[in-house]
């Protein structure tokens, strides 16, 4: 029971350990719902398939006998909507509640599914349940472009979708919000900063008391006034920590060891923080978080087949799909007849908004020498001017 009229039924998924078949989740996932009783009773949201029979009973109980009369579809995707199909055969009735755009896409999903009573919302519209009202706040490309929020002026509740959501179960972290909520963003949302942006500025206005996002805890208090502040801060690209992230990418171990190198001597010249990342070994997620997390970036990695060894070509690769920007980035390259790493990453890096490319490109042949020191100096330097 979140509220006397709003129940939690979300469930937990602890086994879900590679979210999306691409993110690592050692705490697991959760997949959020809610009921709200009133007069009329709303669902907001199914959840995975995964779970389908345990929030089935979870909503029977919540439920006491009575039949639910709306299931609020705020998005499309699987996790939130795997569960329609099996919710729509048990309580034909219920009228299905989305944007256009979601109506389109449940077919899509489901050949079988018959769709039934709906209505279709945009925004500004209103749902009276009896004493709650529900006002549908159209939310695009936060995630999907189906995406709907929804505000419930009597609780003071904004049900968010997949805004503030974060990586783990329901009660994981419950003292650091921010760590799996900021790895989730950016790897999750992190391309959508203008429309989650735009949605911020949409409910400013609103007076919330408390955040009921898909995923992760529900929000209220302290929690939530940080959560809304790290929000602004993302969606608008801006710099949450001063500090240098080093990203290597190295074949034998040369290219990690002038990225160790480059660390120490960033720490003697004062640099307030640096983190050195591994992209062969660390989970590239946590570490594309980590570059929008800090103001400065260098990229380390060995030559390959006239290219740049892959594990960089996808940090780059994925950091352009998502939009990073407004960023200051230096170059490492090590190859040991044609050094080819600086070019590629240089193709790589261009074409990103707002970015800084500061030189030297350091260029080492085969292993860090100590005539190399000088190069590392002063790109260091570059970095911290
Ligand atoms: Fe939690 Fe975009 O789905």
């Amino acid at each position: 029971m979140y509220s006397k009229s709003i129940q939690y039924i979300g469930c937990d998924d602890a086994d879900m350990k590679l979210f999306e078949s691409q993110y690592v989740t050692p705490e697991g996932m959760c997949y959020n719902s809610y009921l709200i009783i009133d007069d009329k009773i709303a669902v907001m949201d199914t959840v995975d398939p995964r779970k389908t029979d345990e929030w089935l009973k979870k909503l029977s109980v919540a439920l006491n006998g009575r039949k639910p009369d709306y299931l609020v579809v705020q998005h499309m995707e699987p996790d939130h909507s795997g569960s329609i199909s099996a919710f729509r055969n048990l309580y034909p009735e219920a009228v299905i509640v989305a944007s256009a755009k979601a109506l389109q896409f449940m077919p899509q999903f489901d050949e079988k599914l018959n769709v039934g009573n709906t209505m279709t919302v945009k925004d500004g519209d209103t749902l009276s349940l009896g004493h709650h009202t529900l006002s549908f706040i159209t939310a695009p490309m936060v995630h999907w472009p189906e995406v709907i929020m929804t505000y419930c002026p009597e609780e003071e509740v904004l049900f968010s979708a997949d805004g503030f959501g974060k990586f783990g179960v329901i009660d994981a972290d419950p003292d650091d919000w921010a760590c799996e909520a900021r790895r989730y963003y950016f790897n999750i949302c992190g391309k959508y900063g203008g429309p989650v942006s735009t949605v911020l500025k949409k409910v400013a206005g609103l007076s919330i008391k408390t955040i009921c996002a898909l995923h992760g805890p529900i929000l209220d208090g302290e929690r939530m006034e940080e959560a809304i502040r790290l929000y602004s801060i993302w969606s608008n690209y801006d710099i949450e920590t001063e500090g240098v992230l080093i990203a290597h990418a190295s074949i034998h171990g040369n290219t990690a060891k002038a990225a160790e190198k480059l660390a120490e001597i960033l720490k003697k010249k004062g640099a307030k923080k640096v983190v050195v990342a591994d992209l062969c070994r660390d989970d590239m997620a946590e570490v594309i978080e980590d570059a929008y997390r800090m103001n400065k970036l260098v990229v380390c990695a060995s030559s390959y087949e006239g290219d740049v060894f892959p594990p960089m070509h996808m940090f780059l690769w994925k950091l352009g799909l998502k939009a990073y920007q407004n960023r200051t980035i230096g170059m490492v390259e090590n190859g040991t007849w044609a050094p080819s790493a600086g070019r590629a990453m240089r193709a790589l890096i261009e074409p990103m908004k707002n970015v800084t490319i500061v030189e030297p490109l350091v260029s080492l042949r085969s292993s860090m020498k100590e005539s190399d020191i000088p190069q590392l100096e002063a790109l260091a330097d570059a970095m911290l001017a």
